[in-house]
């Protein structure tokens, strides 16, 4: 089948770009489970938007470039920063509901933040109040078509240029393949690769390692944000707990029942979530506790049942009484800085490849993202990316790329064993590849993924582990290169910043007959 625009990933990205795509042809939306599931629709806190009262343009900016830690592209984030405004307007007139206070919006505060500035729908249900009015959007527009539970195996490529995608249509088990002039990855990140994450089921990392086996680079994998607050219960799931409970008064405690945050950093409870998360650890390694606690009895008990309902009804179906009791906590897989290398139109280095949201690396997070800028992002360059694509044109090419080095490619012969690899996977990515990692550890995580086989064509299940061992094969990769700690990246072996030496970009391709990745650094403002 031929279309003119494919679109893989359904959440607030690939939504928002369909919206923009469907005055100028066909659009198929691919998305490999239910239409309304995605990381967006389990965003609690809010979007990041400079519209609030005292706020700047330049303030939300500076925000934005202090959390990236030296690795930001200025141009980009100006870029979200400035159009955000006019994308939230035009979010409230397609229907979604943002909090008010005496008809005004209202804007509360996160970590890193110098400003209220977080608008919120639901209390703490913001992501769904998006999806909702976008899904709503795109329904009612006759050239785009929604095929829900179609799973992407590969990316058609020829002649060096990527025209559609073979994918299985899981209902009937068939595979299809299907032709377009652009195809738009913007399925989401890869929290699935760790034990513990914030991310649905379907968070596996599919848009990065199609890009890769398709011939484009990716960037920054080894940047992964973790949650500093995240319920840790036996029992309950690894339930986010918003940093907006912080931006709102609530604590973090330890073991002994005492404030830590002053010790670590002048920001205290709202410094950045590699900070915080960090921060956690070391308490819990100098207590023996397996969790540190969040104190919300600080804020009075209308505040926490209408702000944040979700939480509040969450935690006491698991028996915690926030008014009253501490939350355990711990940090957990949340979002992936790094991505398919994209330009600030979404372009990536394979003509007819475009990238956006999480999935795409365009510089606007550098080695931290600044909370709840991502739903502002999935906005701003989703609308970008859906004009781009109707224009075509060339694919772009870094500017200033340097070679630094190769690694071989995996390519073990023989059987997977019978169990699912999963466990074992995300258990390398915790232990060796997580909020602390070493050289030694990194290069044990190769050796190891040197001996796992690749299955070809399985079933959905066994392609996303595929899916999940090349993300953590180029992640491991990175992040041994990267003799430093900046961001979210913290080496045990390099604790400190090295800018003269690493204020660059990391990218990484494979060589034409995939037998080794390529890796290359590139300016922070490489992208032209
Ligand atoms: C949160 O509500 O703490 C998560 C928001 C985000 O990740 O930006």
């Amino acid at each position: 089948m031929t279309t003119d625009f494919i679109i893989i990933g359904a959440g607030i990205t690939g939504i928002r770009a369909a919206l923009e795509l469907a005055a100028h042809g066909e659009v198929f939306l691919l998305t490999k489970s239910r239409t309304e599931e995605s990381n967006t629709e389990y965003a609690q806190g809010g979007i990041a938007v400079a519209m609030g009262p005292g706020d700047e343009i330049d303030l939300h900016v500076q925000d934005t470039l202090d959390a990236g830690d030296g690795l930001c592209q200025e141009s980009t984030v100006r870029i979200l920063v400035e159009e955000g405004p006019a994308r939230i307007r035009e979010l409230i007139e397609w229907g979604a509901a943002f909090d008010r206070q005496t008809g005004e919006l209202a804007f509360s505060r996160e970590a890193a933040h110098s400003r209220h500035r977080i608008i919120h729908a639901g209390g703490d249900s913001t992501g769904r109040e998006i999806q909702k009015a976008l899904i709503q959007a795109v329904r009612d527009l006759p050239s785009v078509h929604l095929l829900s539970h179609s799973f992407a195996q590969g990316l058609l490529v020829r002649d060096g240029v990527c025209g559609g995608v073979q994918y299985l249509d899981e209902p009937s088990g068939e595979v299809r393949q299907l032709e377009a002039r652009a195809v738009l990855l913007a399925t989401g990140g890869l929290g699935v690769l760790y034990p513990t994450t914030t991310n649905p089921s379907i968070a596996t990392g599919d848009g990065c390692a199609l890009a890769l086996h398709a011939g484009a680079s990716l960037a920054d994998m080894e940047f992964v944000q973790f949650h500093p607050t995240v319920l840790s219960l036996d029992g309950a799931p690894p339930f986010l707990l918003s940093e907006a409970l912080r931006g709102e008064g609530a604590c973090l405690r330890n073991a002994q029942g005492d404030r830590f945050m002053s010790r670590y950093h002048p920001q205290e409870d709202l410094a950045t979530r590699d900070v915080v998360s960090r921060s956690i650890l070391t308490e819990c390694r100098n207590s023996g506790s397996p969790t540190v606690f969040l104190d919300a009895t600080l804020l009075d008990s209308t505040t926490l049942e209408q702000r944040f309902p979700n939480v509040f009804e969450t935690c006491l179906k698991f028996g915690l009484d926030i008014r009253r009791e501490l939350i355990p906590v711990y940090p957990a897989a949340h979002y992936m800085m790094g991505g398919v290398l994209a330009d600030r139109e979404g372009r990536t280095t394979l003509p007819g490849l475009f990238a956006a949201g999480e999935t795409a690396s365009n510089g606007v997070h550098g080695a931290n993202r600044l909370a709840s800028n991502s739903l502002l992002e999935g906005l701003v360059f989703g609308a970008r990316v859906g004009q781009a694509m109707t224009k075509g044109g060339p694919p772009f090419t870094p500017d200033r790329s340097r070679p630094l080095n190769t690694y071989p490619w995996p390519r073990v012969e023989g059987d997977r064993p019978g169990h699912d690899l999963r466990p074992r996977i995300q258990r390398m990515a915790d232990e060796r590849v997580g909020v602390i990692r070493c050289g030694e550890s990194l290069k044990l995580t190769l050796q190891e993924l040197g001996q796992i086989p690749f299955l070809e064509n399985g079933l959905r299940q066994e392609q996303e582990t595929n899916n999940l061992l090349t993300n953590l094969h180029l992640m491991a990769g990175m992040a041994l290169l990267r003799e430093e700690s900046r961001g979210a990246h913290f080496r045990s072996d390099h604790p400190t910043r090295d800018d003269q030496r690493w204020r660059r970009r990391l990218t990484a391709r494979c060589d034409g007959e995939q037998d080794q990745v390529i890796y290359e650094t590139i300016p922070v403002d490489g992208i032209l």
